[in-house]
């Protein structure tokens, strides 16, 4: 094979997006040949653009017109999808989360591992941005040394009731599982455990709908433990202006700042812990020197994430955000709920079926009757943030 034959399943804002750059040439040696949607409207561009396309996805599966998907529904389908398309031999690629809750993604995990030959990653785009790619380095490079505490303060995932009213699926435990912890946050929490690793234990305090007319959480503040005594929160809202984006990890031989798309880095002459330990005088701390790290932003993340995907199909190179890597940060989105709904801290790894109870529980009891509004004239890539 030379070509990656790719199709798109679900035309919403991202599967669209996706569908543009993939038509554009961005991603070289691969051709999406096919596209799936509920919703027919979508389907009639692509149609008269020679893509074969299908309201169907099962139709898609048994069509012989693509060797990979890339799954771009809301979060329920990405499992029942994602098992669907690796029983009928075709490589996957699935939108953020990889599935709506922990026990699902144990599952397409499950069904992966019986059909291991063939590729499964995640599209978690934010791993290809320079800034948190350095950041990365200097903690697997010890230059931190050892890391005490992550903080990162991510309100600035400002959202209208507009957007939330935008569509059936959206802000719902039925349609989506959570909400800007499972939505908007799930790329801070996949980079806040690829750079620090999965915390032992979670408490979290979620406000359910506390700025907006809706079920889930909108508004979160969480505290994490990490094995070896690494502490930190996670905070954020979808109804905070302006907001704030800082994420501060603090080592025993300095701490980083990622804040105002700027990256600082003060680092200590010496290990504070052995500093402590070894100073003579009471009121002395090590030398600090300041210093700007320069980073750009990654040109087209998303593009990049399918090129990583189709080069791991056609030559075997390791994927960027392999999919079982995804569980952890829809880990970290459940248990921050589960935890705050409980009132209790929980030990990780969670129990997801728990979790899977609770949410049927949460569905079972919703009372939400949603009055859908669609809007027209969102410009979609303006939800694409630092
Ligand atoms: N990586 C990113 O930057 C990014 C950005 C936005 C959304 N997302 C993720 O992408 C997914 C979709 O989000 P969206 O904003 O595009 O949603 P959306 O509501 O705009 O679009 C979803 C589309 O899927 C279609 N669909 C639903 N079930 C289907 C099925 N079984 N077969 C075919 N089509 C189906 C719907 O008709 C709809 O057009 C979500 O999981 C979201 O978290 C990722």
């Amino acid at each position: 094979m030379n070509t990656v034959r790719l199709g798109i399943i679900g035309l919403g804002n991202i599967g669209g997006f996706h569908a543009d750059y993939l038509l554009n040439g961005k991603v070289s040696r691969c051709e999406l040949t096919a596209v799936c949607s509920a919703a027919p409207d979508k389907l009639e561009k692509f149609h008269a653009k020679g893509v074969k396309v299908f309201g169907d996805a099962t139709q898609l599966f048994a069509s012989r017109a693509v060797d990979a998907v890339l799954v771009a529904t809301p979060h329920f389908q990405h499992t029942t999808l994602g098992i669907a398309a690796l029983a009928a031999g075709l490589h996957i690629l699935v939108e953020k989360p990889v599935s709506a809750h922990k026990a699902d993604a144990e599952r397409l995990i499950a069904a992966h591992g019986r059909n291991s030959k063939l590729v499964f990653a995640g599209m978690f785009q934010q791993r290809v941005e320079p800034r948190y790619e350095k950041i990365r380095r200097l903690l697997q490079g010890g230059e931190l040394g050892r890391v005490v505490r992550c903080n990162w303060i991510n309100t600035d995932w400002f959202r209208t009731e507009a957007y939330y009213a935008s569509s059936a699926w959206r802000a719902t435990w039925r349609g989506e599982g959570g909400g800007v912890l499972l939505n908007q946050c799930l790329h801070n929490l996949d980079i806040l455990q690829w750079l620090c690793g999965m915390p032992e234990r979670v408490r979290g305090f979620c406000q359910l709908g506390r700025f907006h007319a809706i079920e889930v959480e909108d508004s979160v503040t969480a505290y994490l433990e990490w094995a070896g005594g690494a502490t930190g929160t996670f905070v954020s809202s979808s109804g905070e202006a302006p907001g704030a984006n800082r994420l501060e990890i603090v080592g025993t031989r300095g701490t980083l700042v990622l804040e105002n798309n700027q990256l600082r880095f003060a680092r200590n002459a010496a290990d504070m812990t052995e500093f402590s330990r070894t100073a003579t005088q009471g009121f002395v701390k090590p030398e600090t020197r300041v210093e700007e790290i320069p980073f750009e932003s990654a040109t087209a993340p998303h593009a990049l994430m399918v090129q990583n995907f189709v080069n791991a199909i056609l030559d075997g190179v390791p994927l960027i955000a392999p999919g079982a890597d995804g569980i952890h940060s829809v880990e970290l989105a459940n248990v921050m709920v589960y935890s705050s709904l409980l009132g209790q801290t929980v030990e990780l790894p969670m129990d997801g079926a728990s979790w899977e109870k609770k949410l049927h529980q949460l569905i079972a009891e919703s009372k939400l009757v949603k009055k859908v509004v669609p809007v027209a004239t969102d410009d979609f890539a303006g939800s694409f943030k630092k």
